[in-house]
């Protein structure tokens, strides 16, 4: 596990978005794993930058998003496909058919998640997979449990997630209540992991994540196990955290 500590978001975010240039440069038919929230959001705008500067080439790459909220429709504002469309793929040259995000309008849940597993394995895996951070640990929407979910599957959203995402939406009442999401199994098969997370709010579950016991009650910890992951954080972030 690699830590790399920034002075601010702003140069998190430049971090973030040079390495997924290098792993692009490296292999233009990536399979990226992207994900949502307000932690990506610049580096996905410097990636964008990247692109329009003539750096970068998406047309061959492959995306697969983390999760999606069970029961919004593409079109609905709050759904994770509009919000990888408005702040980025349709920035960039990303084909239309290789982008994949769960469908939060699936009927049949079980075979929407086993397709979606399926379609990543196709791909052949993903190259490197691009993470945030929640609150209480969990990484996309694996919540604190007593075990690590293997493959991707739907969720019961935990209380302090519906609280902490309704700052997106109206009210907390209009929150799904559900989400398609990677399991953690799904997310460590990845070759290649960044994590980044930003500001004050995010120092205790960094360091409970990284410098604790690997558990379960903090899904993001079994990245310590991961062969290739490299935490991105600012000084906020990493202010918990004793620094040698
Ligand atoms: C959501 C997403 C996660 C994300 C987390 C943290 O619950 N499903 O993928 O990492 O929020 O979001 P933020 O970056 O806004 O703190």
């Amino acid at each position: 596990m690699k830590i790399i500590i920034c002075k601010n978001y702003e140069e998190l975010s430049s971090t973030a978005a040079n390495l997924i240039k290098d792993q692009i440069i490296s292999k233009k038919d990536s399979v990226l794993g992207l994900a949502t929230g307000s932690s990506p959001l610049k580096t996905y705008e410097k990636l964008v930058d990247l692109y329009k500067n003539n750096l970068l080439d998406f047309s061959e790459i492959k995306s697969v998003n983390l999760d999606e909220y069970k029961g919004l429709t593409k079109d609905n504002t709050n759904s994770y496909y509009f919000f990888m469309k408005e702040n980025f793929f349709n920035k960039i040259n990303i084909k239309e058919e290789n982008i994949n995000i769960p469908n939060g309008m699936a009927l049949d849940e079980l075979e929407e998640c086993e397709n979606y597993e399926e379609k990543i394995n196709s791909l052949g895996g993903i190259d490197l997979q691009l993470l945030g951070i929640g609150h209480n640990g969990h990484i996309a929407f694996n919540e604190p449990a007593s075990h690590f979910s293997k493959k991707t599957h739907c969720v019961e959203l935990s209380e302090s997630t519906i609280k902490a995402n309704s700052r997106f939406f109206e009210t907390e009442d209009e929150v799904p209540k559900k989400a398609f999401t990677m399991g953690i199994g799904t997310i460590f098969k990845a070759k290649k992991i960044i994590l980044i997370a930003s500001g004050k709010d995010k120092a205790k579950i960094i360091k409970e994540a990284f410098f604790s016991e690997v558990n379960p009650n903090v899904p993001a910890s079994i990245l310590q196990f991961h062969k290739d992951v490299i935490i991105i954080l600012d000084e906020d972030a990493a202010s918990l955290i004793n620094k040698f």
